[in-house]
């Protein structure tokens, strides 16, 4: 969602913070602003639009340079995208100014006690009332810290804040429930920033903070409590990712590098959890093996393209551990009340360990009983903080809103879980599992080989680029595959695009093929499963005799699919549970494709954010 940014030290404020927010921007970029302490006062800029309008504002109308500033990238909830409603909100005297990501629930109440006792509020956001708030709170202690502890006590909903004040020219103070903010640590200077990303280029060493958390940051340090005033514990680590990483590296964009990475992001999600005899120890799951010996039911909860990876994960889990695996939307879970005990392990995915939709499934579940146990990107993040366990993924920053390396290390993850249950519990699968654990470990090979012969799919893209509708289908593990070159297309492209379990297409779906209607088809293996295999193939005959053009997405050395594929994308051969790893990346490059050639932004689709921190 949005992006913030605060900072304290002795460097240009505004530069520290514009620069941090060209980092947060994939968060969210309908509008930005930027407040610096200066002179004795504050002054602010903000502009509706991407953060280039308000630098284009800032060179128009330069602001005072002082030392201590905050900044925010929009992603609206309450109110347009206007320069009204952009952040920062400052009170009417014009001496406190405030950022804000998440919502607060309670702001109608708040705002109507604040106008009935005279202070005039000139936006529609909800942020607006933190700023009054804290303004006469500040009135009567005088300390910038404890105004946000009071007036944190008084919010609803889910927030992170950051706000400064003209009496206080050092200090920035930070509170968070239920959204990111983290702190960063530099020599003789303290930063503030959703995301780490932010302040990487200056320093590695960060604070994590806690829910309910105000923290004060100075030039000499931070100083943290929770709501109450009470000194809060605090995690302090170290990211073990450099400036580089968040660059875009003579890609046109961050999309199309982080397609280019995932070999290696491949590879090092594996790196040291399988040893030489091919036995996997991740020794960072802390849940006991007799405890994971006893459990009889999994259940997968995530959101978006980490779904489709918990999809697969499903077809996984049940072959190789026979434990009875449900993967759910998050955002359906807690609503229908399931079945959770202390044998349930509940598997939360997620890329930024903050949606929100994704944190509220996991806490109904340890509510219930159930250990949850987390596969995410990032280090410190709230959903592996409140899991039992964590597997992390080492994708490192993924900065296009898309997710594309992220999706292939949370399906490697949970690969590893499956096999890692197969092995604890002992299955009849033991040598298959042996045998795909071999083959998982050259996985990222075979991604690689993919991303070398992608010209004739950009080529495709391009060709179909005025077309409104673009259909995909799959069978078991390739189903979800469909599903998500249909989201990627979605998001991408603007197009209408929809993944369908080809068996299904007869229940309906066929009735939407037409002439030339581009449907692109992921072929299983026409080894071990090859009943699968035979039937799409009978699929893809039947769309083609109704006049599809068939793009095709076949193992190499599968002539059988020759005769009916218009377009036909050879992937290596691959067991077909692993196939989802080479698959999907073709689809990556089509969608990226086809949205540059509809002329749209790559790496900020419209009306999406990058970290969903809003239920
Ligand atoms: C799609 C995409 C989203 C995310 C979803 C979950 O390309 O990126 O669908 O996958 O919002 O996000 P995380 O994984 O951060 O929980």
């Amino acid at each position: 969602m949005c992006g913030i940014v605060g900072y304290v030290g002795g460097q240009s404020a505004l530069d520290v913070v514009i620069a941090g927010l060209k980092r947060l921007e994939y968060r969210g970029y309908d509008s930005a602003g930027v407040a610096v302490l200066a002179d004795g006062g504050l002054a602010a800029a903000k502009k509706a639009g991407k953060l280039a309008n308000l630098e284009k504002e800032l060179a128009d109308r330069p602001l005072p340079s002082g030392s201590t500033g905050i900044g925010h990238t929009r992603w609206a909830t309450h109110g347009a995208p206007t320069d009204a409603n952009a952040h920062p909100h400052l009170d009417n005297a014009g001496r406190v100014s405030v950022v804000h990501n998440g919502i607060i629930e309670n702001f109608a109440g708040l705002r109507a006690e604040l106008t009935d006792r005279g202070h005039e509020l000139l936006s529609e956001t909800d942020t607006e009332v933190v700023s009054h708030l804290l303004a006469e709170e500040f009135s009567s202690c005088g300390d910038l810290a404890e105004s946000m502890r009071h007036v944190c006590r008084r919010l609803e909903g889910a927030f992170t804040l950051v706000a400064v004040h003209a009496d206080e020219p050092d200090v920035v103070v930070g509170a968070r429930r239920n959204s990111p903010l983290v702190v960063g640590v530099g020599d003789g200077e303290s930063f503030l920033a959703s995301d780490v990303a932010a302040f990487i280029a200056h320093t590695r060493e960060a604070v994590e903070l806690g829910q309910d958390q105000v923290v004060e940051l100075r030039r000499e340090g931070v100083t943290v409590t929770d709501f109450d005033g009470r000194p809060a514990d605090v995690r302090e680590y170290h990211v073990d990712w450099d400036a580089s990483a968040a660059e875009k590296d003579g890609y046109d964009y961050f999309m199309l590098k982080e397609i280019a990475e995932q070999p290696k992001a491949v590879a090092d999600t594996l790196l040291g959890r399988i040893d030489a005899s091919g036995t996997l120890s991740l020794d960072e799951v802390r849940i006991p093996a007799s405890v994971l010996r006893e459990v009889n039911k999994i259940v997968i909860v995530a959101c978006g393209t980490a779904f489709h990876a918990g999809m697969i994960a499903k077809y996984a889990i049940e072959h190789w551990t026979r434990i009875p695996c449900e993967t759910e939307l998050a955002s359906e879970f807690r609503y229908r009340d399931p079945i959770l005990d202390e044998r349930t392990l509940v598997v939360a995915i997620s890329q930024s360990g903050e949606t929100m939709d994704t944190l509220m499934a996991l806490r109904h579940a340890r509510e219930q009983g159930a250990r949850v146990l987390a596969i995410c990107n990032t280090n410190g993040s709230t959903i592996p903080r409140e899991s039992d366990a964590v597997l992390y993924t080492h994708a490192g920053p993924e900065v296009a809103v898309a997710s594309t390396k992220a999706f292939l290390t949370q399906l490697v993850a949970c690969y590893l879980v499956a096999l890692y249950l197969g092995q604890v519990r002992g299955t009849k699968w033991g040598d298959e599992i042996g045998s795909v654990v071999r083959e998982l470990s050259e996985i990222a090979v075979q991604v690689e080989q993919v991303l070398g012969t992608m010209e004739p799919v950009r080529e495709l893209a391009r060709s179909l680029a005025d077309k409104n509708t673009v259909l995909f289908l799959g069978r078991h593990v390739g189903y979800p595959v469909a599903m998500e070159g249909a989201l990627k297309l979605k998001e991408l492209a603007y197009m209408h695009a929809e993944g369908f379990a080809a068996g299904e297409l007869k229940h309906g779906p066929i009735a939407l093929i037409e002439q030339d209607l581009p449907v692109v088809v992921v072929v299983p293996s026409p080894r071990g499963r090859s009943v699968l295999h035979d039937k799409i193939v009978s699929n893809i005959q039947e769309i083609r005799a109704r006049g599809a053009r068939t793009i095709v997405i076949a193992e190499e050395g599968d002539e059988t699919v020759v005769p009916y594929a218009d377009h036909l994308v050879r992937i290596p051969a691959t067991p077909t549970l692993l196939q989802p790893l080479v698959a999907t990346v073709p689809l990556q490059v089509f969608a990226c494709e086809l949205a540059t050639a509809r002329g749209n932004e790559v790496d900020q689709p419209r009306n999406l954010a990058k970290s969903v921190t809003v239920e």
